[in-house]
C-alpha cells in the first residue's frame, strides 16, 4: 500500500479506537492490539517524515520541554460565573431573567453539574486542534496546546465537515477522575514523592508543567460545555442543542445535563444531585443553571465578570464536627514524619473517618490544633480527610497543645528538617519504622511480589533482628521462621518458596523495589530497558542518566546517590550472592532508534558530541560519511557537501526538530 494512504488509514483507525475508548467507554480491540497499531504508525512515520502531521495520534506526546508558555488572547473573554448558595438566591436569579426577557418568552433552563476542574479553551481550525489555552485573567491565557494534546479524550480532529479556515471554539473543564487520582497518588507515595492535595490541584499543576511528557503521565479527562463558530450561521438555537453538537463532533459532554421549564422541578433536581454527586468519579462543587435559548442569552448579555444568563449554585462541601483524641507521628519509608490526628469516628461522604492528616509542623501551627480540640473535618476531594477549622470557642481549657517531636518516635534519633523543606525527617536509615516500611515496599505486589511476606511477618523479622535490610530476606532459614509466633512447618515452607521465586523477578521490579526516592515503577521500567542490567545502572553517572528522555535532574541525582552509598553496595552484594536476577530478560532493549544509522552535518543547537550520545542512548548509530546505508542525515545550519551527497543517494535529510520528533530525546 502507498505509505501515505497507509499512514492516513492508521491515524483514523487509531482515533476511532480512541473515540470508542474515551467517549463511549466501549473499546472493540485490546490494549495490545491498540499498541500494535500505534507502533506500526510510529514506524511508518519515522520512515516517512515527509508525511508528518500535527493531528497524528503519535503527536500527542510531543517534543521537548518548553521554556515557558506563550500568551494567547481569547477572542471572546472567558467569563466566570455568578454564585448562589441558596434557593432564594436562585429564585431571585429567575425573576431577574424573566424581567429582562419579553413577557411572552418564558425561559427554559439547562442545569449542568459544575465540574471542579480547570477551565480551558480549545480552538479547532478546519476541524483540527490548533490551540488550547487556560482561562488566565479571562482575556489573556497561557498556550497549553502541547499539554492538552496529551489528553486522549481530546480529539485532535473533529467529526464532521469544516471549511478550511472555519474556526470552532469549545470550552470546558479538564479534570482528573478520582480513582485515577488516587492511583497516581499511591504511586507517588510509593516512590517517595509527595501526594498531590486533590484532583483539582493535580489537574491545575499538570496543565502547567513545562514538560508535556510528564503531563502525558497524568490521568486527565475533559467535559465541554461551551461552543462558538466563526460562522455564526452554524450556531444552534439553544444551549441544549450546543451540547448535542459538541458531542456529535466527538468531544465529551457531562451526561447529566437536564432541561427544565419551571423552577420547582429544577430545585428538586438540584437537591437530588447534592446526594447523588458523591457517586460520580469526578468532583463537582455545584450546578450551573443556564438560560437555554441562545437568542435569549444574547438579550440578557454579560457583565465584565459573568454572563447574566447563567448562575452557579454551590453545594456546601461535606464536613462534620468531631474531636481530636490524640496526635501521633507516622514514620514513612523515606523517614518523613507525618503528624496524624486520631479522631472520634464520624461518617462523612459514605465512609467512616477516624484519622486526618496534619501534613507537617507548619500546618499544626497554622491551625493551632490541640489534643482534645473540637474540629471540623472535610472530605472535599482530598484523599485523606483534612481538618478545616478548630472550634476554639468550645475549648474547655483541658486541651493539650502539641509539641512537635524532636526525636523520632520509633528509634529516638534527633529529627532533622532540611532547609527549605516543610517536612521533618528521621535521618536514621536503620530506623526500624523506616526499615519496616521499606521492606514492606520491597516485598509488595508491585515490587518483588513476595507472597506470604507481608508487613506483620516483616515486623517480627525486624523485631528479632533476623532482617536488617532487603538482602537479609534472602538468607532467612526455615529454622528462623519456625521460632516465630504462629509459624507452622507448612507456612514456613511457603514463605521460603515465595522468597526463592522472587529471585527471578524482572529487573524493573527490582529497581522499583529499592524504593529509591523519586523512582516509581514507570521510571524503573525505563531504566531497566535502557541499562538492561543492574550493574550498568549502578555505574551510570548523572550525565548519562540525563540523556534519557523522562529522566530529570532530581531522579538522576537520587539514583547516583543511592548507588554510591556503601550500604546500598553491601545490600546489592547480598542480593547478587543470593542469585537474584540483575538483567532485563524479557526481550531486547527497546530503543526508538535501534537499527538506524545517522550522519551529522552543519551547525546544531548543541555540541555534536552531545547529540551523538543522545542518538546512541536511544539505540541509534552515528557514522561519519553518507552512504546508501545511512538512514538519516541530520542537517544543521551551513551544511557541507554531505547534504548534496545524501540527496543524490536518496538518503532522508532531517533537521534537529525532526530528530526530536523521531525520538523522545531531550532537547
Ligand atoms: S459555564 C460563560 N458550565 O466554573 C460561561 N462553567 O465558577 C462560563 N465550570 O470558570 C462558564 N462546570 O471553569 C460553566 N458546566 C459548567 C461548568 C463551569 C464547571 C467552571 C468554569 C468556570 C467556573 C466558574
Amino acid at each position: 500500500m502507498d505509505p501515505k494512504i497507509e499512514i492516513e488509514k492508521l491515524r483514523s483507525e487509531i482515533e476511532e479506537h480512541n473515540r470508542r475508548y474515551y467517549l463511549e467507554a466501549a473499546p472493540v480491540i485490546s490494549d495490545f492490539e491498540y499498541d500494535e497499531l500505534f507502533s506500526k504508525l510510529k514506524k511508518l512515520e519515522r520512515e516517512h517524515p515527509e508525511y508528518a502531521a500535527s493531528e497524528s495520534p503519535t503527536q500527542r506526546v510531543g517534543g521537548a520541554p518548553l521554556e515557558g508558555f506563550s500568551q494567547v488572547t481569547h477572542e471572546t473573554p472567558m467569563l466566570s460565573l455568578d454564585n448562589s448558595y441558596s434557593v432564594d438566591d436562585l429564585l431571585e436569579f429567575d425573576s431577574r431573567v424573566r424581567k429582562a426577557l419579553p413577557r411572552d418568552e418564558a425561559p427554559v433552563y439547562v442545569a449542568e453539574l459544575k465540574i471542579d476542574g480547570v477551565s480551558v479553551s480549545l480552538l479547532y481550525e478546519g476541524g483540527v486542534l490548533v490551540r488550547a489555552a487556560t482561562r488566565g485573567d479571562g482575556r489573556v491565557g497561557d498556550d497549553i496546546t502541547a499539554n492538552i494534546k496529551t489528553i486522549r479524550a481530546v480529539p485532535l480532529k473533529l467529526n464532521g465537515n469544516f471549511g478550511e479556515n472555519e474556526i470552532v471554539e469549545v470550552r470546558g473543564e479538564v479534570y482528573m477522575p478520582r480513582p485515577d487520582f488516587e492511583r497516581m497518588n499511591e504511586e507517588r507515595v510509593a516512590s517517595g514523592e509527595q501526594p498531590l492535595a486533590n484532583p483539582r490541584n493535580a489537574t491545575a499543576g499538570s496543565l502547567k508543567l513545562l514538560d508535556p511528557r510528564i503531563t502525558a503521565t497524568r490521568p486527565m479527562s475533559i467535559f465541554l460545555y461551551w461552543l462558538r463558530y466563526s460562522d455564526m450561521s452554524r450556531m444552534p438555537g439553544s444551549h441544549y442543542e450546543c451540547l448535542q453538537r459538541i458531542k456529535e463532533m466527538g468531544l465529551r459532554v457531562e451526561p447529566n445535563a437536564a432541561r427544565f421549564d419551571n423552577m420547582d422541578s429544577l430545585i428538586k433536581h438540584l437537591e437530588l444531585w447534592n446526594e447523588k454527586r458523591s457517586e460520580l468519579i469526578y468532583e463537582t462543587d455545584g450546578m450551573v443553571i443556564k438560560v437555554d435559548g441562545v437568542a435569549q442569552q444574547t438579550m440578557l448579555g454579560v457583565t465584565s465578570h459573568h454572563p447574566r444568563y447563567a448562575i452557579a449554585f454551590k453545594y456546601p462541601p461535606e464536613q462534620k464536627r468531631t474531636k481530636v483524641m490524640s496526635i501521633e507521628i507516622q514514620v514513612g519509608r523515606t523517614g518523613k514524619l507525618t503528624p496524624v490526628a486520631n479522631l472520634e469516628p464520624v461518617l462523612l461522604s459514605g465512609t467512616t473517618v477516624k484519622r486526618a492528616t496534619l501534613h507537617n509542623r507548619d500546618e499544626i501551627e497554622r491551625l493551632d490544633v490541640r489534643e482534645g480540640d473540637t474540629v471540623i473535618v472535610r472530605k472535599a476531594g482530598e484523599i485523606i480527610p483534612q481538618i478545616v477549622e478548630v472550634l476554639k470557642d468550645v475549648r474547655t481549657g483541658e486541651e493539650k497543645p502539641y509539641e512537635f517531636a524532636v526525636k523520632c518516635p520509633v528509634c529516638g534519633e534527633a529529627v532533622i528538617r532540611d532547609e527549605g523543606e516543610v517536612d521533618a525527617r528521621c535521618p536514621n536509615a536503620f530506623c526500624p519504622a523506616q526499615l519496616r516500611e521499606r521492606l514492606a515496599h520491597f516485598s509488595s505486589r508491585q515490587a518483588m511480589d513476595i507472597e506470604n511476606v507481608g508487613p506483620s511477618l516483616l515486623n517480627q523479622l525486624v523485631g528479632c533482628g533476623i532482617v536488617k535490610d532487603y538482602g537479609d530476606i534472602y538468607s532467612i532459614r526455615k529454622e528462623d521462621l519456625l521460632k516465630l509466633d504462629r509459624m507452622a512447618e507448612k507456612s514456613a515452607d511457603n514463605v521460603i518458596a515465595s522468597i526463592n521465586k522472587s529471585k527471578k523477578a524482572s529487573l524493573d521490579r527490582l529497581i522499583f523495589a529499592f524504593g529509591i526516592r523519586h523512582v516509581g515503577s514507570r521510571t524503573a521500567r525505563i531504566l531497566a530497558e535502557r541499562f538492561a542490567s543492574l550493574d550498568a545502572l549502578a555505574e551510570a553517572d548523572e550525565k548519562s542518566l540525563l540523556e534519557i528522555s523522562d529522566i530529570g535532574p532530581t531522579v538522576a541525582s537520587s539514583l547516583v546517590e543511592f548507588f554510591s552509598q556503601e550500604h546500598s553496595k553491601e545490600v546489592i552484594k547480598k542480593l547478587r550472592d543470593a542469585g537474584l536476577n540483575f538483567h532485563q530478560t524479557d526481550g531486547a532493549v527497546s530503543s526508538e532508534l535501534s537499527g538506524m544509522t545517522f550522519v551529522i552535518t552543519g551547525t546544531l543547537s548543541r555540541p555534536r558530541d552531545d547529540i551523538k550520545r543522545a542518538i546512541e542512548s536511544a539505540g541509534g548509530k552515528v557514522t561519519s560519511s553518507v552512504s546508501k546505508n545511512t538512514s538519516y542525515l541530520l542537517c544543521g545550519d551551513d551544511p557541507g557537501s554531505k547534504r548534496d551527497k545524501a540527496i543524490a543517494l536518496g538518503v532522508k535529510v532531517i533537521d534537529e526538530k525532526q530528530l526530536y520528533d523521531l525520538t523522545r530525546i531531550r532537547q
